[in-house]
C-alpha cells in the first residue's frame, strides 16, 4: 500500500522539456499558479515571447554529456519536477542506426536519469516528480521497439524511485502519467496523422496539473488515453493503476 504524505506546497517547478508541446503546456500551468518556473531544453534562448514569458530558461541538451553534467539543477524550495522531454522514432530496428539508438537512449533515459540524480542530490527541500511516460510502454506497436522500450524503462525507473524519494523526504511524491496520442505535430514529424482524433496537449496538461495538485498518496500511476468512440474521438479518458503489456501479435 502507498503511504499518504504530509503536504509541502511547491514554490518552484522545473520542466525538463518545457519549450514545446505538452511540456510547454505544463510550464504554463505552473507559471499561472504562481510557481517560479524553470524551463529546460535546447531552444530556451530561441523561443518567441509568447512561449517564454514568465519562465526562467535553463539550457539543456540531454544528448550531450557535458550539458547534462553542467546544467543548473538548483531548486530553491519545495518543487515540482516534470520529466517530459522526448522525441519519437518509428523505424524497424534493422534499419535503425547505432547513433539513433544512442541518441534516443540518452534523450529518453540516461540523460534524464543523470540530470535527476544531480537535481535530487542538490534538492534542499521536498520534490514532487511527475513523469510523462507513454501508453507505448505497454501497448502493441509496430516498428517502435526502441521508443517503446525506452518509455517502459522510463516508467519502471519512475516506480523504482518511489521508495528512495519517500525515504529522502516524507513530503516527496511521484506521479507517473501514461498518455496516449497527443495532437503535437512537432513530435510526429513526417508521419501521416489525423490530429482530429488525438488529445489536445493543453487539455491533458490541465488534467495532469489537477491530478498532481490533488495527490495525497506518495505514488500514483495514471493512464490518460484518447477515446475512440464515434463522436468522442480524442477526448481524454483517465484511469488509475498500471496496465499489463499487450501481446505483440
Ligand atoms: N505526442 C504524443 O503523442 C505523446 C504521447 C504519449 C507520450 N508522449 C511523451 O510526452 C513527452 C512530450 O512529448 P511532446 O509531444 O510534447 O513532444 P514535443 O512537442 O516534440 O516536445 C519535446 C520536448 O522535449 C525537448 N527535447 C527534445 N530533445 C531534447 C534534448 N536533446 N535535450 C533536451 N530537451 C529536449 C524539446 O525541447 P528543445 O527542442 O528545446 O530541446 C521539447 O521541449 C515525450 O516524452 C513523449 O514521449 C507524447
Amino acid at each position: 500500500m502507498t503511504s499518504t504524505t504530509s503536504q509541502a506546497q511547491p514554490a518552484v517547478a522545473a520542466v525538463i522539456g518545457g519549450t514545446r508541446g505538452l511540456g510547454h503546456q505544463l510550464a504554463v500551468r505552473c507559471r499561472d499558479a504562481g510557481l517560479r518556473t524553470f524551463v529546460y531544453g535546447r531552444s530556451v534562448h530561441d523561443l518567441p515571447p509568447e512561449r517564454s514569458r514568465g519562465f526562467e530558461p535553463r539550457e539543456l541538451d540531454l544528448c550531450d554529456a557535458d550539458s547534462v553534467a553542467s546544467a543548473d539543477v538548483s531548486l530553491p524550495g519545495p518543487a515540482y519536477v516534470f520529466w517530459v522531454a522526448g522525441a519519437f522514432l518509428k523505424k524497424p530496428l534493422a534499419k535503425t542506426e547505432d547513433a539513433e539508438i544512442d541518441g534516443l537512449t540518452d534523450l529518453l533515459l540516461t540523460g534524464p536519469l543523470k540530470l535527476l540524480r544531480r537535481m535530487l542530490a542538490a534538492a534542499p527541500s521536498s520534490v514532487r516528480l511527475v513523469t510523462i511516460a507513454s501508453s507505448s510502454g505497454w501497448k502493441r506497436r509496430e516498428n517502435e521497439s526502441l521508443y517503446c522500450a525506452l518509455k517502459a524503462a522510463q516508467a519502471t525507473a519512475t516506480r523504482g524511485l518511489v521508495p528512495e524519494l519517500v525515504e529522502a523526504h516524507p513530503a516527496n511524491q511521484v506521479t507517473l502519467i501514461q498518455p496516449g496520442g497527443l495532437a503535437v505535430p512537432d513530435f510526429h514529424t513526417g508521419l501521416e496523422i489525423d490530429y482530429g482524433t488525438m488529445m489536445d496537449p493543453a487539455e491533458v496538461a490541465g488534467i495532469i496539473w489537477d491530478l498532481a495538485q490533488s495527490q495525497r498518496e506518495s505514488f500514483r500511476e495514471v493512464q490518460i488515453l484518447r477515446s475512440r468512440e464515434p463522436g468522442q474521438e480524442g477526448v481524454p479518458q483517465v484511469s488509475f493503476g498500471p496496465r499489463l503489456p499487450e501481446p505483440p501479435l
